[in-house]
């Protein structure tokens, strides 16, 4: 057993085939074969499609992780997959390749939550980065298929403040960019032309915002822009768009921020993570530093390369994990929250 636990890791849970190699929080090598173009054409993931697409690329992409790791199999103190939630064929593909890798080298394997796995990206170090332990923190769970405000106690040790209502902020951005024909994800592409227009231009409402809990909505948003579209039919110049796409950044951003303000000062944690693809989101990152700075709590969010699916950040929490004594064991789910029983630690 190495010093600090040694994982290859591995992610399949929605468009991304990913393995990794770490050292607990240091990444030494991270893999990233994403399925944005299989799926674009059709406006979203189809799941089908990802299993398929996640067969043909998980033994590269395990391969390529430990050469570039310069890593063999018998350095390896444990293998970890992603066991859930996620289309549950995507993980199948995942959870399966890691009970055939770590029975034909003899490793224990460790399944992990996916929420987990993006808590772990904000401690991600490499050779830019110095890794960081887990300390005590309000986490604001930003993807495609979360969007959660939860007390980050210690690991195992979670509660969950709030959650949306409906859609998740990702998927609030994927469909709004399909409604504007901006393909998918909708997420870089909005925040791109969101720079360049005027976020006071449309009018659109802020799901919530003014209820005093941690919860949030963002479907009446979509519908927002829907009605736009169809009163002032598509934005007819590039300017317009922008201006559709900075008002709606802001209305997400908007609630994003005043939430999670709300939730450190209540919390007494002092500390703030924004992880999930929308962590990459550049309006999100300048209001939450502006609201850090303001308000004088830490904020930490992951740089851009850990911020989408990655298989670091969940060889990191099954690291962890292995050094809290935690069993071997894989159990696929599907919907499971991170305040589920079974993240609890023994
Ligand atoms: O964490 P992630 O890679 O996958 C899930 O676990 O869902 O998040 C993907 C989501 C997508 O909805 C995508 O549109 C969104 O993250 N996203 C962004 C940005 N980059 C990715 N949303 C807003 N701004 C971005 N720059
Ligand atoms: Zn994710």
């Amino acid at each position: 057993m190495n010093a600090v636990p040694r994982v290859l890791a591995i992610e399949s849970s929605c468009d991304e085939t990913a393995a990794a190699v770490v050292d607990g929080n240091r990444v030494r090598s991270s893999v990233v074969r994403t399925q944005i173009d299989v799926h674009a054409r059709f406006g979203g993931v189809v799941p089908e499609l990802a299993s398929r697409h996640h067969l043909g690329a998980i033994a590269t992409v395990v391969d390529e992780a430990l050469a570039q790791a310069q890593c063999s199999l018998d350095a390896l103190d444990a293998i970890a997959v992603t066991e859930g939630p996620g289309l549950v064929g995507a993980l199948l593909v995942g959870v399966q390749y890691a009970r055939g890798l770590a029975l034909a080298c003899d490793r224990p394997l460790l399944g992990v939550h996916h929420m987990e796995g993006h808590l772990f990206s904000a401690c991600l170090g490499d050779d830019e980065r110095e890794p960081t332990p887990l300390a005590p923190h309000v986490a604001l769970l930003v993807s495609g298929g979360h969007t959660e405000l939860v007390a980050v106690e210690r690991l195992g040790r979670y509660t969950l403040l709030g959650a949306t209502r409906d859609d998740a902020a990702g998927e609030a951005y994927d469909k709004a960019a399909k409604l504007l024909g901006l393909g998918y994800p909708g997420g870089p592409v909005i925040d791109r032309l969101a720079r360049e227009g005027d976020p006071g231009a449309v009018a659109l409402p802020r799901g919530m915002a003014d209820r005093d809990n941690f919860e949030f909505s963002f479907s009446g948003l979509k519908t927002a822009v829907l009605v736009h579209i169809e009163q002032h039919g598509l934005p007819p110049s590039r300017a317009a768009l922008a201006d559709l796409c900075a008002s709606f950044q802001a209305a997400v951003v908007d609630v994003l921020v005043r939430k999670a303000r709300r939730a450190v000062r209540r919390s007494g944690l002092g500390r703030l993570h924004i992880v999930g693809g929308v962590a990459a989101n550049a309006g999100l990152r300048a209001a939450a530093a502006a609201a850090a700075q303001q308000d004088g709590f830490v904020l930490v969010v992951p740089p851009l390369r850990y911020c989408g699916d990655n298989a670091a950040m969940i060889g990191a929490a099954a690291a962890a994990r292995i050094e809290a004594g935690c069993a071997p064991s894989v159990e696929l789910h599907t919907t499971s929250g991170l305040d589920d029983a079974r993240q609890q630690l023994p």
